[in-house]
């Protein structure tokens, strides 16, 4: 097959696109492919990156060639001190052990076994609020979601004081760490900056919980049947997993289980309270299927209009907007060559609003989520949790999680945010409202359900 070439974004003569990146850099990954098409390359500093919306390379990179390519060198360097080697930066040999090793944990009838406590303490969380007052669901769905992954996943019944360290912590850590990988001119982790100080200190506060934990389980020996007793315990031939793998596979868990589940739901808190006869067909989907007991796992089938919903808002504004990947050989993917150490940006949000696979991409529209949509939908068109072997590991969970919560939600709760209210869009480790988050004065529903 004829090689295909590929467009060249021109960016500023020294810094390339580098500095229309840092600015928006979800809005630099929708509007440049809309200019240069599904495939392009652009210059950041010294480093040509590519950015690829294109299904079948998506595809390509994800699925058949997915152990030619690696997590991107500066984006180990950036995750290095906060999640080590877990999951998400590992790579190769080490990372096919770890999986092995952590994959029995999230079995679907495990995760299934957590949907309960989603679903109690969402209600948990409802019944402390007050009619009228004003609730910022950023903050209020970060803890939740906090709450839900330390119970289920750690088994600890997490104190408001340990809640506020690590959703602090992991907010100065997250602004830090896409600060740093933006810089010129990168600090090592030993520059006594003040930047470096707060971050140090950011991590210190999370690791001395997951070592308390870890302890406690060590001193009692004893499987409690959560995932971290599973992580304590299981061995290899090569024998149990060490002290600083744990922590750095638990700092993961901690980081990637709830902050991209929250965010995601913030958003689409968000969608649907622009948009009321979605709510309305929600509660309607639930009252007939569920009536007015709680919500179980059991129900999910029975409830495709609220699976949409999830897609749909996963489609249009996702949580983790982009992901990256480095070349580890010269390779051709869809007639498009791809050079040995090239990194490549799939920027999944750029994906969800491409016209040729969404019609009307800006509209939210659950009900295209419809089996023949599916169906002719191309491999690659949609991966808000990426795909292949490196698919998100918390995917059931995850799905399964947003489903409970916002089913809950919606039965008790009117969906609004202030009048005119328009959110910001800040992309960092996730993407999230920002500082002004996403207010709602509380407004309880007294329909049917
Ligand atoms: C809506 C929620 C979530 C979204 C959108 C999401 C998305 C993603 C994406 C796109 C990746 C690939 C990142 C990359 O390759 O650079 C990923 C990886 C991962 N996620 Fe999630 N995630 C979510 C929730 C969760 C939850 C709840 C957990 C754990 C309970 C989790 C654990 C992980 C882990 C361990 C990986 C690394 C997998 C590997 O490379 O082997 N995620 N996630």
């Amino acid at each position: 097959m004829p090689t295909k070439p590929i467009p060249r974004r021109r960016g500023h003569w020294f810094w390339g696109c580098l500095m229309e990146m840092i600015q928006d850099r979800s809005g630099f990954l929708v509007e440049k492919h809309e200019e240069h098409g599904d495939v392009f390359v652009s210059r950041a500093l010294i480093r040509d990156l590519l950015f690829v919306r294109d299904p079948a390379v998506v595809y390509g990179i994800n699925v058949t060639h997915w152990a030619d390519f690696y997590k991107p060198d500066y984006i180990k360097q950036m995750w290095k001190p906060f999640l080590g080697n877990g999951l998400v930066p590992n790579d190769g040999e080490s990372w096919k052990r770890q999986h092995k090793l952590i994959l029995p944990g999230f079995h679907k009838k495990r995760v299934d076994a957590y949907a309960p406590t989603m679903v109690e303490f969402t209600e948990r969380m409802l019944d402390r609020w007050r009619e009228g007052e004003r609730r910022d669901m950023r903050l209020e769905l970060n803890a939740l979601a906090l709450e839900v992954v330390a119970a289920t996943l750690f088994d600890i019944d997490i104190g408001k004081e340990d809640s506020k360290i690590i959703r602090e912590a992991i907010g100065d850590v997250s602004e830090i760490l896409v600060k740093d990988a933006d810089n010129m001119v990168p600090r090592p982790d030993w520059w006594p900056s003040a930047s470096n100080r707060r971050k140090k200190r950011a991590i210190a506060k999370i690791e001395d919980i997951i070592r308390r934990v870890h302890q406690d389980r060590l001193t009692s020996q004893k499987d409690r049947g959560d995932l971290f007793s599973h992580m304590v315990f299981v061995e290899d031939e090569q024998g149990r997993m060490s002290d600083e793998q744990l922590r750095d596979e638990a700092m993961t868990l901690i980081f990637a289980g709830h902050e991209t589940t929250a965010h995601a739901l913030v958003w689409t808190w968000y969608l649907l309270a622009k948009n009321s006869d979605k709510v309305a067909k929600m509660r309607e989907e639930l009252e007939s299927a569920v009536g007015d007991r709680r919500l179980q796992v059991d129900d999910l089938p029975k409830l495709p209009y609220l699976e949409m919903v999830v897609k749909e808002s996963l489609r249009l504004y996702p949580s983790v907007w982009a992901y990256a990947r480095q070349a580890q050989r010269d390779l051709v993917i869809e007639g498009y060559e791809i050079k040995k150490g090239q990194t490549v940006t799939i920027g999944h949000i750029a994906m969800g609003r491409n016209p040729k696979y969404y019609d009307e991409p800006m509209e939210f529209r659950p009900e295209r989520w419809n089996r023949d949509f599916e169906r002719r939908l191309p491999r690659g068109a949609y991966t808000p949790f990426a795909g292949g072997p490196r698919v998100c590991l918390g995917k059931q969970f995850a799905m399964m999680e947003m489903r409970m919560i916002l089913g809950t939600l919606v039965r008790r709760l009117e969906i609004t945010v202030p009048d005119g209210f328009e959110p910001d869009f800040i992309t960092e480790l996730s993407m999230h409202p920002g500082e002004r988050g996403m207010p709602t004065d509380v407004k309880f529903h007294h329909g049917l359900v």
